[in-house]
């Protein structure tokens, strides 16, 4: 278990608006209600009305907030991320903080309507497009911070930029391990950039949390489903940390007064960590950017 936030607990965020992806549940919901409670503006996003309507119940309920909104968008298409980009702008004159959180597995390989492999448009290429999408008034909000929700997972991560689609072996582990390298290569990648301008950007890992997210590992099959959700809910439950703790790390990065200058980074527990060697590959960090600014159509260099 790791310790709780320093000087972040009390720290008010009046004023200052922060956005956060796929906070429908899960951690980024846990984080949505800490920022909410210290009166931040938050924003949510989701990618089902419903369950964004009652995130914002549960997160009005729960901060005693009413500064709080939710946007929808499938982050499996790049047209609804450019849509939820335009209407972030149109309703934030300011971003002090954006959270890219939403992040998901797939038991099977499946590609999106963009023609790219689920896992990787979701978790690494939809904020890359948001992000940039949105980096403008990031920037004319400074300081302000960018914190990217990766994973422990990208130490197995590998990148083939002759298969990213993976045509050639697919696994769910696989898949996610490369879209979590893929989000610390981006942090680092657009550090380099944001040099100078008094916006940070952050990565880090949350612990192992019981979340949904294990969930949609589970085998299709109706009863060798039942069995992993047999096997796993004692785990969940024993070993994991629970959401709430889980979201430390990113109302840490988010708030925190003791990380206001640390850019380029990976964090655990609320402590920079050295990730693995490929993460911290210039060359491969920048090849990635190239790559994916061709997969979206963005101009950026
Ligand atoms: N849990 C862990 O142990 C763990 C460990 C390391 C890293 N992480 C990372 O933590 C982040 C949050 O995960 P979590 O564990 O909190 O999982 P979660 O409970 O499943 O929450 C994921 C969030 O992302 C949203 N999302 C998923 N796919 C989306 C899509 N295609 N378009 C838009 N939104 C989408 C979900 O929306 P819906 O409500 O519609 O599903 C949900 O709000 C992820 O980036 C994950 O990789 C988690």
């Amino acid at each position: 278990m790791h310790a709780l936030n320093t000087r972040a607990d009390s720290a008010s965020l009046a004023g200052k608006t922060i956005v956060i992806t796929g906070a429908t549940g899960g951690i980024g919901l846990e984080a949505a209600v800490e920022l909410a409670r210290r009166s931040a503006r938050v924003v949510i996003t989701g990618r089902d009305p419903a369950r964004i309507e009652a995130a914002l119940a549960d997160i009005r309920r729960r901060s005693g907030s009413n500064s709080v909104e939710g946007l929808c968008a499938d982050f499996a298409s790049q047209a609804a991320v450019r849509r939820l980009a335009k209407e972030i702008l149109a309703r934030c004159p300011r971003i002090d903080v954006l959270v890219n959180n939403a992040g998901s597995v797939n038991p099977t390989r499946t590609l999106t309507a963009d023609g790219i492999e689920t896992t990787f448009a979701v978790n690494h290429l939809a904020p890359f497009l948001l992000t940039n999408l949105l980096l403008e008034r990031i920037v004319a909000s400074a300081p302000a911070r960018i914190v990217n929700v990766a994973s422990v997972a990208h130490t197995r991560g590998t990148l083939d930029f002759a298969d990213l689609n993976f045509g050639n072996g697919y696994s769910i582990m696989r898949a996610y391990s490369r879209s979590k390298l893929a989000n610390l290569l981006f942090t680092r990648a657009l550090a380099r950039r944001l040099a100078g301008t008094s916006v940070t950007v952050n990565a880090l890992h949350p612990g192992t949390v019981a979340t949904g997210i294990w969930g949609h590992g589970a085998p299709a099959s109706r009863v060798a489903g039942m069995l992993f959700n047999a096997v796993f809910a004692p785990i969940k439950r024993f070993a994991m940390l629970s959401p709430e703790r889980g979201a430390q790390t990113i109302t840490y990065l988010a708030a925190s007064p003791d990380v206001s200058n640390k850019t380029g980074l990976y964090f655990e527990k609320n402590r920079p960590k050295e990730p693995a060697p490929l993460a911290s590959d210039d060359a491969l960090a920048e090849r990635l950017w190239q790559e994916s600014t061709r997969l979206t159509h963005l101009d950026v260099a």
